[in-house]
C-alpha cells in the first residue's frame, strides 16, 4: 500500500474526561466494536482510586496499567484506529497534556449529571492551544441529569467552543427512550445492557413522521419541538469548522449500555482528521513526505528495577519508520537504530517492521530520550509543542544519604526526563527544586529514587506559587532582573531562566515593573521563535 493510502487509513486520537465521566468505559466499547477485545471489563481503568500517600501498590499498579493501555490500536471499518490513553488522575495531568500533542483529534466525555468539571476545562484549554478537533459525548443518559439545552450552553460557555448537537436524547434517567440522530432522522431506541454490537435503528423521512408518536407517545411532540428549536438556534454542522477546532459536534448516549456508541464511532470515522502536518522549529512537515520523522511524547520506566531500560513512545509524523534502520537523534546528534520497536494492538505489544504517520511505536531506551526529542532520517528538525506547563507544587529536594549523591543526581535527571516532574536548579548553592502538578508525584519520585537508583531523599516545602519562563527584548534588563531577584530565579533543564513567584499578586507587580520582560506560563515559547 502506498504511503498516502496508509496515512488515509489512520485515525489517532485520545478520549479525555474528568475522572469518572466514563472514558474507560467508552474506550472499552470502542475496542469491542473493533473486535480488539471480546469481553467487557478487559480494559482496566488506570485511575488511582485512593490518593492516600504512601499507597505505593496503587502507584505501581498505575504504572503497570498505563503501559498496557498507553496506546490501543484496532481496525474498524477499514481504518486503523489508535487510541492514546490519558491518565485520569489529576496529579498526572501533565502526562495527559503531552499525550494531546501526539493526537490529531479528541473525543471529550462529559457526565450528563455533572456537566463541565474542572478537569474538562483544563483539558479543553490544551486542545484549544493547538486547535485540536473535538467531538463531545454526553454520557450516562440512563441517569437523571441536566437539561440537554442547559448542558449545551454550559459547554459553550465554559469550554469557549461552539457546539452543534448531531443527536438528541429522548427523555433521561428512567424516562430515557433513546436518541434521535439529527443528521439522518434515525431513531435509536434505548434498551439497557446491550451486549450485541449492532444498535437497532429506525429511519424516518422526517421528525414529523406519525410513526414516531406510536413509538414515543407524548415524547414525540417534545422531540418535534426540540428539533425545531435546535435547527433554529444552532448553525448547520460544518465539517471544516470542526476540523479547524472551532465547532464541536455533540452526541448523547450511555457508554455502559453500549448505547449511542456506534453512531459516535461511525461519525468519528467519517469526519475525524487523518494524520496532520506538524510544525517543527524550522518548517511544517507533511505526513506524506518520504523521509521519516517523529517525536517522543511519553517515556515509561520499566517496571522491573533490574532492567533500567525504558519505553519511549514515538509519534510518527512523516514517512515510513523501519526497524533496524539508523535514524538521527537530533538533540544528541547521534544515529541510533531500533531492533525491537513495538506497536500496541489493544493490549498486546508486538514487534513491528514498519510503521506510518499517525502510528505510535514503543522504543526500548537506555536513557537516550527526553520528552520532546525528535528522530529523523537526516534533517535537523525539532518538533514543536511538547511544552512544560507551570507546576503547581514546589519542593526542595534534600539528599538524606550523602554517600549516594551520584545516584540521586542521575535518578532525578532521568525521572524528570521521563516527565514525572520538572527539575529547576538555583544558580546559588545548586539547590534543586522539584515542581509537580500533584502531591502524588513526590511519593512516586521518592519511592522510585530509592527502589530504582538506591538514593534517599526527602522533600522540603518551599513557598512558591507558580513558575514563569522569562524572555526579553533587552538582555541587560533581564540580567539585571535575574541579579536582583536571585532568590526567586531558577534554571530549567535546558538552562532557561525561570522566575518562581510566591503569589499571583507578585507576578503581576513584576510584570508591570518590568515591561521589557515576558513572563511565560509554559515553555512553549522555546520553540516558538
Ligand atoms: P473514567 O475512565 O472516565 O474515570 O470513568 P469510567 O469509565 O471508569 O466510569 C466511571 C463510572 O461510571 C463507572 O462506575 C462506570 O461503570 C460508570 N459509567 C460509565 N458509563 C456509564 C453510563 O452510561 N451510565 C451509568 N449509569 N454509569 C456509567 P464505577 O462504579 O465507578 O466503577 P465500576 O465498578 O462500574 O467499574
Amino acid at each position: 500500500m502506498s504511503l498516502e493510502k496508509e496515512i488515509e487509513k489512520r485515525r489517532t486520537f485520545a478520549i479525555i474526561s474528568h475522572p469518572d465521566a466514563g472514558k474507560t468505559t467508552l474506550t472499552e466499547k470502542f475496542l469491542l466494536f473493533g473486535g480488539a477485545i471480546q469481553t467487557a471489563g478487559a480494559v482496566k481503568s488506570n485511575k488511582i482510586k485512593k490518593t492516600a500517600t504512601s499507597d505505593f501498590m496503587e502507584i505501581e499498579k498505575q504504572r503497570g496499567i498505563s503501559v498496557a493501555t498507553s496506546v490501543m490500536g484496532f481496525e474498524y471499518s477499514g481504518k486503523q484506529i489508535n487510541i492514546l490513553d490519558t491518565p485520569g488522575h489529576k496529579d498526572f495531568a501533565e502526562d495527559t497534556y503531552r499525550t494531546l500533542t501526539a493526537v490529531d483529534s479528541v473525543i471529550l466525555v462529559v457526565d450528563c449529571q455533572k456537566g463541565v468539571e474542572a478537569q474538562t476545562e483544563r483539558l479543553m484549554e490544551v486542545c484549544r492551544m493547538r486547535n485540536t478537533p473535538v467531538i463531545i459525548f454526553i454520557n450516562k443518559l440512563d441517569r437523571e441529569g441536566k437539561d440537554p439545552f442547559d448542558l449545551l450552553d454550559e459547554l459553550e460557555e465554559k469550554l469557549s467552543i461552539h457546539v452543534r448537537p448531531l443527536s438528541w436524547p429522548i427523555g433521561m434517567g428512567d424516562r430515557f427512550k433513546g436518541v434521535f440522530k439529527l443528521y439522518d432522522n434515525t431513531l435509536n431506541l434505548f434498551s439497557a445492557n446491550k451486549t450485541e454490537i449492532a444498535e437497532d435503528e429506525i429511519k424516518f423521512a422526517s421528525v414529523e413522521d406519525p410513526r414516531l408518536e406510536e413509538l414515543l407517545g407524548e415524547e414525540a411532540q417534545k422531540l418535534v419541538d426540540n428539533v425545531e428549536l435546535i435547527e433554529g438556534v444552532y448553525e448547520p454542522f460544518k465539517k471544516k469548522d470542526y476540523l479547524d477546532g472551532l465547532l464541536a459536534p455533540v452526541f448523547f448516549g450511555s457508554a455502559i449500555n453500549n448505547f449511542g456508541v456506534k453512531e459516535l464511532l461511525d461519525t468519528f470515522i467519517e469526519i475525524s482528521p487523518i494524520p496532520q502536518a506538524r510544525e517543527t522549529a524550522s518548517r511544517i512537515v507533511e505526513p506524506s513526505e518520504k523521509a521519516f520523522s517523529g517525536f517522543v511524547f511519553k517515556i515509561h520506566a520499566n517496571l522491573d528495577p533490574n532492567h533500567r531500560d525504558r519505553i519511549a513512545f514515538l509519534r510518527i509524523c512523516s514517512g515510513t519508520f523501519e526497524r533496524n534502520k539508523f535514524y538521527r537523534h537530533v538533540r544528541n546528534k547521534k544515529n541510533i537504530r531500533f531492533n525491537n520497536p513495538v506497536s500496541f494492538m489493544a493490549q498486546e505489544k508486538n514487534i513491528i517492521d514498519v510503521a506510518y504517520p499517525g502510528d505510535v511505536v514503543g522504543l526500548y531506551d537506555s536513557g537516550n530520550f527526553k520528552i520532546g526529542d525528535t528522530l529523523t532520517e537526516k534533517e535537523d528538525l525539532m518538533y514543536k509543542g511538547v511544552p512544560s506547563f507551570s507546576p503547581e507544587i514546589f519542593k526542595e529536594l534534600v539528599n538524606t544519604d550523602p554517600m549516594k549523591s551520584k545516584q540521586l543526581e542521575k535518578g532525578i535527571h532521568q525521572l524528570t526526563d521521563e516527565g514525572v516532574a520538572q527539575l529547576f536548579t538555583k544558580s546559588i548553592g545548586n539547590q534543586k527544586i522539584i515542581g509537580t502538578v500533584g502531591e502524588l508525584q513526590f511519593d512516586v519520585i521518592q519511592y522510585r529514587l530509592e527502589h530504582e537508583y538506591g538514593a534517599k531523599c526527602r522533600f522540603q516545602p518551599v513557598n512558591y506559587h507558580k513558575a514563569f519562563w522569562l524572555t526579553t527584548t533587552n538582555k541587560s534588563k533581564l540580567n539585571e532582573f535575574i541579579r536582583i531577584k536571585q532568590n526567586n530565579i531558577v534554571y530549567d533543564k535546558d538552562d532557561n531562566p525561570v522566575f518562581l513567584a510566591q503569589s499571583a499578586w507578585i507576578v503581576n507587580l513584576e510584570r508591570s515593573d518590568n515591561p521589557e520582560i515576558t513572563f511565560h506560563e509554559n515553555s512553549e515559547f522555546k520553540t516558538a521563535v
